[in-house]
């Protein structure tokens, strides 16, 4: 058979970022193509994401689209991945018949034998055959994976997937940033949210799997690393009770986790907390220079591990740690498991040990809310009003309620605060967290900061005619950034001026100038340089090289 060419857009978090990096890997092993342009391709994917309907939405249209292709094209193959196909299921081939293959994010190892088996099967329809249903080629998790018997096969091959991981030497001028799964799954149901429904039962990868993973990716040039998982802070690996099948140590299912403020009681045991493994990742990789994680659930976040953070020089002052409201009976409705004032406890325990603004190192919050969650009343909308000024955060992510098909809210709380109402809640938020975001931003004005050069800022690319991405739609998180196999500038630049962007470890976009004649800007990106702040705009700080 020729090479397949296959096109891959992804939506969603950085989790399907990282899913979608990882099958482009294996695929590619396997002799597949990539190309940036879906018209060019024979086998066309989409890793979807199912959190909010606007995401689902995008999908669809996409898939109405290729339609009209498939009429002139009967071998296009058409796939559906991640948490939309899981959340649809074979409900969805019956509103598009277009789709041949479905793929839920907990069988995404099994891809390349569904892409196979779709080839050879539209490769044997005639034109003039309609597709049959049974020419399409399925793997949902369903509800297997909450069944505890088959948890461990289930992790077993999507830790291979993991552990597979193809990783080539990052080039000169590319991003140098990484992600690194600690935990799939959740466990919490909150009932507005999709995710534990899509991402099956939370399970840990075994801290060794992780560490050899940021070595490899250290070795070929990684400077950055985003662990990822929905309650990071939950990560816990018990060694005693670890599996091994065939010579892989297998995942870990999570528990109920009866934290403490204080070091685990269990620690003694030869158990891996988070904090262990934050602390051994930055220990053990030196060469990582920024390491930090997402999403910190606001319960269960251990003094052990705002201890680890403040003792190591490169785990990064910055916690995305999501509220989702203000109000405690919305808290409650909504199943977060923690009081607001639980969560203002939380926040001021990490600045009292994180925030050192004096040396350079203030802690950046960011957080997630949710306005118009059923029956949120204006006195609950109030509270949430009030938990943004205190929690100060540099950045809120705010999200309209979106009902959920198969979520506790969906079935059973009607959505019953107007459309109107949430937009103008929505509004109301925004600009209160845009002044705060203001004033955060002058506050760093005359403070020095080590920034990771990312790239030429977006004007600069502009003046220079480079390609600038549109907005990628992802849930509200803004570190990380792409990962090397994904990363797009090759851009050789000419002497010159140039205007350059980059993080501060606390995830403030910075920009600053350099000379390019002086120094190549492919020398720049990816190294860290230290930048003194002159000026807050509305997108970013500005700043100038000092070294
Ligand atoms: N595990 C993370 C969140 C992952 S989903 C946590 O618990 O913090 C990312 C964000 O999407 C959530 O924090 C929430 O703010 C938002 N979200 C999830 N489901 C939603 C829904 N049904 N409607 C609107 N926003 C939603
Ligand atoms: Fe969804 Fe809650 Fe799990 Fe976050 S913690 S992924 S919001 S169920
Ligand atoms: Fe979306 Fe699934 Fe991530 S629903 S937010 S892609 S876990």
């Amino acid at each position: 058979m020729p090479p397949r060419t296959v096109y891959l857009e992804t939506y969603g978090c950085q989790m399907n970022e990282l899913d979608s990096e990882l099958v482009a890997g294996r695929l590619r092993q396997l002799g597949y193509r990539f190309t940036p342009e879906a018209s060019q391709a024979d086998v066309v994917l989409y890793n979807t994401c199912s959190v909010r309907e606007r995401a689902e939405q995008k999908v669809w249209s996409r898939l109405g689209e290729i339609k009209k292709r498939k009429g002139d094209e009967p071998g296009l193959v058409v796939g559906v991945l991640g948490c939309m196909a899981e959340r649809d299921g074979e409900a969805m081939i019956d509103r598009m018949p277009v789709v041949d293959i479905l793929c839920g994010p907990g069988e995404l190892d099994k891809l390349p034998e569904l892409i196979d088996n779709a080839v050879r099967t539209r490769a044997s329809l005639s034109a003039d055959a309609p597709a049959r249903r049974s020419a399409n080629q399925v793997a949902l998790q369903g509800d297997t994976s909450r069944r505890s018997g088959t948890l461990a096969a289930a992790g077993d091959n999507l830790e291979l997937l993991d552990l597979s991981r193809t990783i080539s030497p990052v080039d000169e001028g590319r991003s140098r940033s990484a992600y690194v799964r600690i935990t799939r799954g959740c466990n919490k149901f909150c009932t507005y949210c999709v995710v534990p429904h899509t991402r099956g039962a939370e399970m840990h990868r075994p801290p060794e799997h992780i560490l050899d993973e940021c070595k490899r990716l250290a070795d070929a040039g990684v400077i950055e690393i985003t662990l990822l998982g929905q309650t990071v802070n939950h990560y816990r690996f018990e060694h005693g009770a670890s599996v091994s099948i065939g010579g892989v140590a297998q995942p870990q299912k999570g528990r109920t986790y009866k934290g403490s403020h204080h070091r685990d009681a269990f620690s003694g045991e030869h158990v891996t907390t988070f904090a262990d493994l934050l602390g051994r990742i930055h220990d053990e990789v030196p060469s990582v220079q920024r390491l930090r994680f997402v999403t910190s659930y606001p319960r269960d976040f251990g003094d052990d591990v705002l201890e680890v953070i403040r003792d190591s020089p490169r785990i990064c002052r910055y916690l995305h740690v999501p509220a989702q409201s203000g109000s405690n009976r919305v808290l409650k409705t909504m199943n977060r498991g923690y009081t607001i004032e639980e969560y203002d406890e939380f926040l001021d325990r990490a600045r009292s040990i994180l925030d050192q603004p004096e040396i350079g190192r203030p802690l950046m919050i960011s957080g997630d809310v949710i306005v118009g969650f059923p029956t949120e009343t204006d006195a609950d909308f109030e509270a949430t009003i009030e938990m943004v000024k205190r929690s100060r955060a540099k950045n809120q992510f705010i999200f309209k309620y979106s009902p959920r098909p198969g979520t506790v809210a969906y079935d059973r709380i009607p959505d019953d605060v107007p459309e109107a109402l949430k937009r103008s809640r929505n509004n109301t938020l925004l600009a209160i967290q845009a002044e705060i975001s203001d004033e955060i931003s002058r506050e760093q004005i005359g403070r020095e900061f080590e920034i990771l050069v990312e790239g030429f800022s977006r004007n600069e690319k502009k003046k220079r005619g480079v390609d600038v991405k549109p907005g990628s739609g992802m849930v509200g998180l803004t570190v990380g950034g792409s990962s090397p196999a994904l990363a797009t500038e090759t851009e050789t630049e000419p002497a010159g001026l140039a205007q350059f962007s980059g993080r501060t470890d606390g995830d403030q976009i910075v920009f600053f100038d350099v000379d390019t004649s002086a120094t190549p800007a492919d020398d720049l990106i990816g190294s860290i340089v230290r930048v003194r702040i002159d000026d807050a705009g509305k997108l970013a700080l500005q700043g100038t090289r000092i070294k």
